[in-house]
Order: structure tokens, then sequence, then C-alpha cells
């Protein structure tokens, strides 16, 4: 066998466990190093592996040192861009954690890092994976639904605020937003295509996560609940709804508004606390549409799962695949920025209570 590939990770909190699981079931790959800022915390989480040769560091430049073919960024939201654009400016390619950042600002600057060193920067976005998601996607992309003008994200959850470093503004930046919302929002782009946002209205609260009936874990400054019409270039229009917390089953169906079609994605499991955000589980698919001058509604059954291993592992295949290959990145900047300054623009809206312009800066 050729030489196996190099892997390190940055940030070893909860996420990384599910980096090294998927990592460790590759027969090509070898986990060389790990770094967290937090002292111990990295040689603590590769012993758990078993791992107790591998380097551990309390600094991520030691780390990259190492000649490594890739790093996965686990780090909380605040630190993606820093740790990211370290790790290609050290000629090392990047599987990052989503969202890709906090504020587009950051997203721009890992961009331009990944422009000027040619590394692979691929955003963790594991539902894409699910062989559902893909089905909606073909589905909308048939054109089978003639123009689509307006998109309704759902799900979100009854009770499900997280704790540890999600509720925290200085690591997390925003809350429900970038936890659950940036998955509807990837469900919504990656199936309609990349269309230029370019206004935002947005309102986001913290009503439940600021309520101790509610949450008890202590202090908690990020939204629970956001909400925003985001208007795209081509006149097409995106209902976004996200929370973490209400009393309510679900924020409603995913809905894909065509001229000749239309289609709903049920919102999973919306009885249960935690079940009803998109991450990468749908509820029924139905097609609604005219047959003569009957209107019809087609139930589409939901496809098996193709591999066994899951998302995550799949995500994580896909980035050694790429570095194997020198690219392309599974899941590019050049997709995901237009996630991420629709983030942008409801923290922006949210704090002005006013709609707001999105301007992407050229690359
Ligand atoms: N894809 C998924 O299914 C999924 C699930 C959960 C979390 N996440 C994402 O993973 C990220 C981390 O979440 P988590 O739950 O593991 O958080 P966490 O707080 O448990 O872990 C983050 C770790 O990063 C370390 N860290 C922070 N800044 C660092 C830096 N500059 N250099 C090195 N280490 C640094 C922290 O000390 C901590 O140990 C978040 O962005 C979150 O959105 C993704």
């Amino acid at each position: 066998m050729e030489r196996k590939l190099r892997i390190g990770i940055i940030g070893t909190g909860g996420i990384a466990y599910s980096h090294m699981r998927s990592y460790l079931q590759m027969d090509d790959v070898e986990i060389v190093g790990a770094s967290d800022i937090v002292p111990g915390k990295a040689r603590a989480f590769l012993d758990e592996f078993e791992l107790n040769d591998v380097p551990a560091f309390e600094n991520n430049a030691d780390l990259l040192k190492l000649e490594l073919d890739g790093v996965s960024v686990c780090t909380y939201n605040t630190t993606h861009h820093i740790c990211a654009c370290e790790a290609m400016e050290a000629g090392v390619n990047v599987l990052c954690e989503k969202p890709m950042s906090v504020t587009l600002e950051q997203a721009v600057e890992m961009a331009r890092t990944q422009k000027k060193t040619g590394k692979i920067l691929t955003i963790g976005f594991q539902p894409r994976y699910g062989a559902n998601m893909r089905m909606v996607k073909e589905l909308v992309r048939s054109g089978e639904l003639g123009r689509v003008y307006y998109v309704q994200t759902g799900g979100g959850r009854r009770r499900g605020i997280p704790g540890g470093t999600f509720v925290d503004k200085k690591l997390a930046g925003v809350g429900c937003l970038a936890d659950i919302g940036c998955y509807a929002l990837d469900m919504a782009l990656n199936t309609v295509g990349y269309k230029r946002p370019v206004t935002v209205s947005a309102y986001s609260s913290d009503f439940f996560g600021k309520n101790p009936k509610y949450y008890n874990k202590g202090p908690f400054d990020v939204d629970d609940f956001s909400c925003a019409l985001v208007r795209f270039e081509d006149d097409m229009v995106l209902d976004f709804r996200m929370s973490w917390a209400m009393h309510m089953d679900t924020m409603g169906d995913m809905l894909f508004l065509g001229t000749d079609a239309g289609l709903k994605v049920k919102s999973p499991n919306p009885h249960l606390n935690w079940g009803g955000a998109w991450d990468g589980g749908i509820g029924e698919v139905y097609m609604y549409r005219d047959i003569g001058d009957n209107q019809v509604e087609i139930h589409i059954p939901k496809k098996m799962e193709d591999d066994k291993k899951g998302f995550f592992f799949l995500k994580c295949r896909d980035f050694c695949n790429a570095i194997l290959n020198n690219g392309p990145s599974p899941i590019p900047w050049q997709e995901i920025i237009y996630n991420q300054a629709i983030i942008d623009g409801i923290i922006r809206s949210s704090a002005a209570k006013s709609e707001v312009r999105v301007e992407i800066p050229e690359i």
C-alpha cells in the first residue's frame, strides 16, 4: 500500500470524537497529532483512543509542523477561520466543521486564503451525503417544478437547547442559527443552486434560553429562535425559520413552490423534542402538480441509505479522497459563502431591526 494520509485534529471537544472514529475506520489514514488550547485536553483525547504515542499539542502551529496532509478543524465557531487559515497557510488541507464561520468577513478571509494557497477547504455539512437529501435535490434540479420562486425551511426543536460552548456568544458567535439553522440553509441552497442573496429581513430572540424554567444550565447569550425573509437576485425568496425551543411541534415543513409543481418535505419527528430539525433526517416527501384538470398529490417513497457507515464517515472519507485526487473540494466555499452571507445578514438585520443588504466582496 502507498503511504498513509497523515491527518491531524484541531480542537478535541465533542465533535472531534466523530472525526476520530471516522478516520480510524480508514486503512489508508493515520492520525499523526491533535491540538487543543485547553492544556492536557488533546493528550487525554488521544489517550482515550489508545493513541498514546501520537503527539498532542496546546498550540496549533506545533501540530502544523508535522507535514500533515490534512486537518479536521473541530473548534467552536468563532475560531474556525483562524484555525482553517493557519492550516492552509502552513500548506495543509482543511475539513472545517459547520458553520463555515460566524461572520461573512471571516468566511471571505477563509475563501481568500484558500484561493491564495490552493489547498482544499471543505465545510462539514454531512447531511448532504444522505440519500434523501440527494433525492430532493435531484427532484428540484430536474426542472419538474418549473421556476422555483419560494422556498420555506421548517423543522426546529420543541425543547432542544444544547449546553457547553453552543450558548456562549464569545465562542459560538450565534445560537440556533449557527447550530442547526445552517443545515436548513444548506438544504435549501444546495437544492435550488447557489443564488446570490441580496437582502435579509430577520428577527431573532432568546426568550427560552434566558428563562430558568426552560434553561437552567447557566449563562445564555445567543439566539434560541431566528426567522428571516431572504431575497435572491433572480427574485426567489427564502422564508427561513429555526428554533431551539418553542411552544410548537415544528416550524413547519420544507416547501419548494414552483410554477409547474410544488414539493413538500415533511419535518421529521415533529413530536420529539430534538427530532424536528433538518440535520440529516427528513420526513415524508410529496409532490403537488396538475394532471389534466386534476390537482394531484404524489407521495414519493423515501430511499434506503446506501452506505451503512453513515453520513459523518462519508464526509471525512470524501475529504480524504479529495486529498488523494488533488481536489476538487467536496463542499467548497464557493457554495457555502452564500450560506454564510445569509447568516451574517440575519445577525445584522436582527440587531438593526430592519432589512439589510447583502454584499459579498470579490474573493
Ligand atoms: N457536524 C456535526 O454534526 C456537528 C455536531 C456538533 C458540533 N459541530 C460543530 O463542531 C464545532 C465544535 O463543536 P463541539 O461540540 O465539539 O465544541 P466543543 O466546545 O466541545 O469543542 C471545541 C474544542 O475546540 C477547542 N478550541 C477552541 N479554539 C481553539 C483553537 N484556536 N485551537 C485549538 N483548539 C481550540 C476548545 O478548547 C474545545 O476543546 C462547532 O463549530 C459545531 O458547530 C458539528
